[in-house]
């Protein structure tokens, strides 16, 4: 045989061979399968913002709530950071008179967040938050709650808007940031939100500037009375000296 024709015969073999190893490798579909994990990114960025509605089982929306999550871990003083992405993440829970909890559960086991909703007379609040982030590949699991809480407090029939970012620490390791909130739980009319009710952080945010701008205002006018006032005193009493 011909030289070339015994390496176009092996270069055949070889392409055919790894053909079939790669139809019959198991590998791909396995990767595909495994359960996907919270990635901790070094550097922080804007988590999107998610729609999240819970239903008790007739239908009935008993929470409605949109927000973008960040969790902060932090090891050895250096904080990581993972978003949670709103179209890999599951919503369950329960509804109830007083109490309702919502839970959005990401990428697979990837971890959780937990929100208690609680309902006091026509008042209505957070109680409790728990988190758990579990990013796998040999990394520990954060976990953290803190509880007992009046947080976001909204009279029933009205929603709560928060654009602030609001940060719980959880634990010495685990935090999280909640951006763009607004929620309603246990009164919603036609599943949708109510009356807005501003939070406070953001009304702090909207009155700091008129604070401010009065407080200049108010200095200068100080200054310019002082600079008046002195200078008369002085042109009064600056001929006496001499
Ligand atoms: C959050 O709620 C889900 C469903 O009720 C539960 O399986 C999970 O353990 C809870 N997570 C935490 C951290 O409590
Ligand atoms: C709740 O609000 C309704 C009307 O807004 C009022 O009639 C009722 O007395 C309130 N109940 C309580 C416990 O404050
Ligand atoms: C972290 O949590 C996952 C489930 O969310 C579990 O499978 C895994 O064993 C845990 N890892 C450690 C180190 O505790």
């Amino acid at each position: 045989m011909h030289r070339e024709t015994i390496l176009f015969l092996l270069v055949v073999i070889i392409m055919g061979n790894s053909l079939m190893t790669a139809a019959l490798d198991p590998k791909p579909t396995e990767q595909a399968n495994l359960p996907q994990r919270p990635v901790l990114q070094p550097k922080e960025t804007v988590p999107v913002t998610g729609n999240y509605v819970l239903k008790d089982p007739t239908g009935t929306s008993c929470i409605k709530l949109s927000m973008g999550v960040e969790y902060v871990v932090i090891e050895k003083k250096k904080p990581s950071y993972f978003n949670l992405d709103p179209t890999t993440t599951k919503t369950t829970g329960r509804c109830a008179d007083k109490e309702s909890v919502l839970s959005l559960a990401f990428l697979g086991k990837g971890g959780d967040l937990n929100l208690t909703f609680e309902k006091e007379g026509n008042l209505t609040y957070v109680s409790k938050i728990t988190g758990h982030l579990a990013p796998g590949k040999g990394m520990k699991n954060y976990s953290g709650v803190i509880e007992h809480e009046k947080l976001f407090p909204t009279a029933a029939g009205r929603s709560l808007k928060c654009y602030s970012q609001t940060e719980f620490h959880l634990s010495e390791n685990l935090r999280v940031k909640i951006v763009s909130l607004q929620f309603q739980a246990f009164k919603l009319t036609n599943g949708n939100f109510g009356e807005e009710v501003e939070c406070r952080a953001d009304f702090i945010q909207k009155i700091i500037p008129i604070i401010f701008g009065a407080t200049v205002v108010g200095l200068l006018l100080i200054a310019v009375l002082s600079f008046l006032i002195i200078r008369d005193h002085h042109r009064q009493a600056g001929y006496d000296r001499i």
